[in-house]
């Protein structure tokens, strides 16, 4: 589903956050680790998101996310489709969300007329590297401990059977 009203946000502060915080457990060096710095961070992601902040929903309670940005400026200053956040709970990953959620926030962007997809992520951070590199996101440059990645459409975007 898509998060697109303030108040729906506000009503799923506590399991939007236990959702990040149970993603990225033992992951301290890439993540916010107080609840109040998620809720903040939440907040800045909807507010960027434009109705590009998508849930995945099991038994009615959010299990993973991505927090999409249809205007944000790249390195160079040119407009890019970004994800700024894409995270599945620790007992669902491995099971397809992330793939799902991806591909959901690529069509948002896509449809806001986006020709390529940025993100940042943790230089050591291998396993969500493999999965975008998996997904046809190459290398970009890395600033500081973060390895940026770019997705240019029309690239192959699914990985080989
Ligand atoms: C990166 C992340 C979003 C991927 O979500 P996911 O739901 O695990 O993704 P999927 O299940 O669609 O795909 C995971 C891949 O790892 C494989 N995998 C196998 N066992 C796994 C496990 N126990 N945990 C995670 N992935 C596993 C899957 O088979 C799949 O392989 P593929 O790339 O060959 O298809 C998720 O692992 C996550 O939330 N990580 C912590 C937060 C993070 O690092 N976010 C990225 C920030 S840029």
């Amino acid at each position: 589903m898509s998060l697109t009203e303030t108040a729906q946000l506000n009503k799923m502060r506590q399991t939007l956050i236990d959702v990040y915080l149970s993603g990225y457990a033992g992951m301290s060096e890439y993540a916010y680790t107080s609840s109040q710095d998620v809720w903040y961070y939440l907040k800045w992601l909807f507010r960027r998101s434009q109705g590009g902040f998508f849930l995945l929903l099991h038994s009615q309670l959010p299990r993973g996310f991505i927090s999409t940005d249809p205007e944000w400026r790249d390195l160079d200053e040119k407009r890019i489709g970004e994800i700024h956040e894409l995270v599945v709970t620790r007992e669902f990953q491995g099971k397809g969300a992330g793939s799902l959620l991806l591909n959901r926030g690529i069509d948002f962007l896509c449809s806001k007329g986006h020709r390529r997809i940025g993100l940042w992520v943790g230089i050591h951070n291998y396993p969500a590297i493999h999965f975008y590199l998996r997904r046809g996101f190459r290398y970009g440059p890395v600033k500081g401990i973060w390895q940026r990645m770019y997705l240019d459409l029309g690239e192959i975007t699914q990985k080989p059977s």
